[in-house]
């Protein structure tokens, strides 16, 4: 599939002063990717607008992941690098030719004008849990307190004691790479509430022991793979193919949906990461990263309105970096109103209309077309076909283009999952096996804390050995004397882990406190970590 779709308008028509329609050539020509056809001609994607974001809805079975892959493929085609989450596995056929042909997609072909080549688009496979591609890992420090407490479902009081623990941890060189370095460091706090209570504002044990718990879920679920080193470093998915295609980076998302929450998450950290380090990119011909976030209802299902704000800032903001993000759902009405008026881009499968609340979601759906002459957007939705789209994206001006009623061409690439050889070979073949296959487990706050512990136990063992002699002494002495066996009071502990009622009730740090101290810690809009370089 070549860049320039067939048929793609490579010519303008304009009026002559005697009114007969002449064709001049456009200049510059028309930087576009292929959708499909439409009576009125090819819908196309222009690549200098992609990075205005976009929306791929519709019921199941509709024909949503063909369209992503045909996008996806295309952007690489392009030069454009791809993120994409496969939540299914049947979007790892991008990495195979889709040789022989189905049936389907040899006639869809003929009808949009397309001659098929079937071939491979470059993929690198990753998968959280190591299986099905490269451990894609990052640190829980770079995760930063704000996420890990939306991961971990916190209460405000348990976001506040991980606010600290972070802060105790930055503050103390303590680097938290993995869960378990987290899971010592809030023990760590527990133990010694009472000081860190006295300088920060209140932990409660009851507060960590319920952080605790949900740590040692989050193990169960997988997680654990996920938080450690080497932690993926966005300059290699953002490096093109030696070729000058863009790489298709593709994440199995298969187990990780499970969590739904580790998932959404994880998705909005890398994003909040890309609009970290990517410098301000102006308005480029053609993005620098497109980023394709299936089932993105998750993101927003349950989602407190600070984070709904700062997906809206994201998005809002992470397209001067020179990124697209394509939300793929089944109804529009799953992304927030806010988040929804961004994407200019937009290709509507058919929705089902059998109950009131699917029939709103269908009028919703067709309220946001800039109507086209004799499309009836909300019948045409309903009516259409598997594979058929109504399709609207933005022109070179960055004006909607009117709705089409489109029919989706087929992909050059194997539609359904890739041979797990076939996927097993690639991930052998990729750089990137050399750089995340083997996980490295340095020296960070689990290790530093059991060592310091350690060296208290050890500490305690001979100042009790020591009160055991003196007290044998002095026993002695006082037998000689005649006197009694006080009994010794228990050494006292390290530190207690005793609140006040008041404080229980409480339940949580001195707000003004907590606000200054996350601020102090984190950056940029989604609270992640600053970074020690
Ligand atoms: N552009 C197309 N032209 C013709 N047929 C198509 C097209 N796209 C999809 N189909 C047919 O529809 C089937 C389902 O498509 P797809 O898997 O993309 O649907 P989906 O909306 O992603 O479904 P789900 O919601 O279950 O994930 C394909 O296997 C294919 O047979
Ligand atoms: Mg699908």
């Amino acid at each position: 599939m070549s860049s320039t779709p067939p048929g793609a308008p490579q010519a303008t028509p304009t009026e002559t002063s005697g009114g007969a329609p002449q064709v001049v050539p456009a200049a510059p020509p028309t930087a576009s990717i292929l959708i499909g056809a439409s009576p009125g001609g090819p819908q196309t994607l222009a690549l200098k607008r992609a990075n205005r974001h976009g929306l791929i809805a519709g019921a199941t079975g509709t024909g949503k992941t063909v369209t992503l892959q045909v996008l996806a493929e295309a952007f690489a085609n392009a030069g454009v690098n791809v993120f994409a989450a496969d939540v299914k596995g049947d979007l790892s056929g991008i990495g195979a030719a889709g040789d022989p042909p189905p049936g389907w997609a040899v006639a869809r072909a003929a009808e949009c004008g397309v001659t098929l080549d079937p071939k491979a688009a470059p993929v690198t496979f990753w998968d959280v849990y190591g299986e099905l591609g490269h451990p894609v890992r990052t640190t829980v420090t770079e995760m930063g307190p704000v996420l890990m407490a939306r991961i971990l479902d916190a209460s405000d009081a348990q976001e506040g004691a991980i606010t600290i623990a972070f802060k105790i941890a930055d503050e103390d060189g303590l680097a938290l790479l993995d869960l378990k370095d987290l899971r010592a460091l809030l023990t760590y706090v527990s133990e010694h509430s009472e000081e860190i209570g006295k300088k920060y504002g209140l932990v409660t044990p009851q507060s960590i022991a319920a952080l605790q718990r949900r740590l040692l879920q989050l193990e169960m679920d997988g997680a654990d793979h996920f938080f450690g080193e080497p932690a993926l470093q966005l300059d290699d998915l953002l490096r093109p193919c030696p070729d000058g295609r863009g790489m298709i980076h593709l994440l199995a998302a298969e187990r990780l949906i499970q969590s739904p929450r580790l998932y959404a998450t994880f998705l909005l950290w890398l994003l909040s990461e890309l609009w970290e380090e990517l410098p301000e990119a102006g308005d480029l011909d053609k993005p620098k990263l497109v980023f394709f976030f299936d089932e993105a209802h998750l993101l927003f299902k349950d989602a407190p309105k600070q984070l709904l704000d700062r997906v809206e800032q994201v998005a809002r903001l992470i397209r001067s970096k020179g990124v697209g993000i394509y939300f793929i759902t089944q109804s529009p009405a799953d992304v927030p109103e806010m988040v929804l008026s961004q994407l200019g881009n937009r290709v509507q499968h058919a929705l089902r209309a059998y109950t009131p609340s699917d029939q709103k979601a269908v009028r919703a759906a067709a309220a946001s077309f800039r109507a086209g002459a004799g499309v009836d957007v909300a019948k045409e939705i309903q009516e259409m076909g598997v594979g058929e789209a109504l399709v609207s994206t933005l022109d070179e001006k960055g004006a909607p283009t009117p709705v089409a009623r489109t029919k989706v061409r087929p992909p050059d690439s194997q539609v359904g999952p890739i041979l797990l050889a076939a996927r097993q070979a690639l991930m052998k073949a990729s750089p990137m096996s050399k750089l995340y296959d083997k996980a490295i487990d340095r020296e960070s706050a689990y290790e530093i804390l059991a060592k310091r512990a350690e060296r208290i136990a050890r500490e305690e063992e001979k100042e009790a050995e020591r009160a055991a002699k003196e007290k044998a002494a002095s026993s002695r002495t006082r037998s000689s004397n005649g006197g009694g066996t006080a009994k010794r009071a228990p050494a006292k502990r390290a530190s207690t882990s005793r609140t006040t009622s008041a404080e229980r009730v409480t339940g949580r740090v001195a707000t003004g406190l907590f606000n200054t101290i996350a601020r102090e810690l984190m950056r940029g809009i989604l609270g992640t970590p600053r970074r020690r370089r």
